[in-house]
């Protein structure tokens, strides 16, 4: 199983998820209503935009000239070297305890 953290405000949520699942996944399966993940992860919606902890940012770079990379450079708050795309994010061991940070969802 692999720890994912997610940082909302001064408050970490945690889920514990098998090896080969998505960090989108890890927030559904906290039903966070923040990351709604309206394209179920096929990187059309852009609903699953997350920032990656610092410490995280090295190992979980974007792909340059990626689909990922076009669609978040749309979004609103898009930051080059923390925004990430949940849904692209799958998990392995060398995952374990990453954390990213919840953005604000302004239908909340
Ligand atoms: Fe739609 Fe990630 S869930 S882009």
């Amino acid at each position: 199983m692999v720890k994912v953290n997610f940082i909302r405000d001064k408050e970490t949520l945690s889920v514990d998820m098998p090896v080969g699942r998505t960090i989108m996944e890890a927030a559904k399966e906290l039903d966070l209503p923040e990351i709604p993940a309206d394209c179920g992860g096929c990187q059309a919606c852009g609903t699953c935009h997350v920032y990656i902890d610092d410490v995280w940012c090295d190992k979980l770079k974007i792909k340059e000239d990626s689909l990922e990379q076009s669609l978040l450079e749309y979004e609103q708050g898009y930051i080059p070297g923390k925004s990430r795309l949940a849904c692209q994010i799958q998990l392995d061991d060398s995952l374990n305890n990453v954390t990213v940070k919840l953005r604000k969802n302004e239908l909340l």
